[in-house]
């Protein structure tokens, strides 16, 4: 992707700063234990520091990666959204993850950010379809999914604890006639 940023009706997304200039604003959000409840446990901040090196090394072998969500208008970090390589059940696919600031919770920013990424993936990427991994009591995030058109395409065991996952999926549209 040659673009370094694009915009939604409120929002902006940008890939992770270099310099690390974002590590404060992620890591108050990933440091945080009710926002973390669904992940093995809250980050320290060496584990947002690598989270963003992660992000950015992605970003340069793939051209796409987690993005940082900011709001238009102030320039507010408000979290993290966008496509990351996954190995499920042994076969290459690409995930769509989101993470959004509990400040701002509930006010369709995951949404916004992930229709936009679904949109990327799914036409100027060539993606056939993407997936999202969630755990089933992720109530808030199952809502993102199906609020951009995924369904549960299968069950799997994901991650370093082997959790049960529901793969959620949505494909590109087939072609008119
Ligand atoms: C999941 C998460 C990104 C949702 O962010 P958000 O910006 O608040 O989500 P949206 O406002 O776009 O909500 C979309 C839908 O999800 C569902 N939803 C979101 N928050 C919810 C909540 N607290 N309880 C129940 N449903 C919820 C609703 O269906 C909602 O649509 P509605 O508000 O029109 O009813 C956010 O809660 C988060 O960052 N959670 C922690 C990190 C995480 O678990 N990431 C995903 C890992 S798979």
């Amino acid at each position: 992707m040659e673009e370094n940023a694009f915009e939604t009706d409120r929002l902006r997304l940008r890939p992770f700063a270099a310099d690390l200039s974002d590590l404060d604003a992620l890591h108050e959000i990933q440091s945080d234990a009710h926002h973390m409840r669904f992940y093995p446990h809250p980050f320290s901040r060496e584990e947002s520091r690598a989270w963003i090196e992660r992000s950015l090394d992605r970003q340069e072998r793939y051209g796409y990666s987690l993005w940082v969500i900011e709001d238009r208008r102030s320039g507010e970090f408000l979290g993290n959204c966008g496509p990351i390589p996954q190995v499920i059940d042994g076969v290459g696919e690409v995930e769509i993850g989101w993470s959004v600031t509990p400040r701002r919770a509930r006010q369709g920013i995951a949404t916004e950010a992930a229709a936009a990424w679904r949109d990327r993936c799914l036409g100027p990427l060539g993606m056939d379809h993407v997936i999202s991994l969630i755990r089933p009591e992720n109530v808030p995030s199952r809502g993102v999914a199906e609020r951009i058109g995924m369904t549960v395409w299968k069950e799997t065991l994901h991650g370093s604890e082997r959790w049960l996952h529901l793969v959620y999926r949505v494909d590109v549209a087939p072609a008119p006639g």
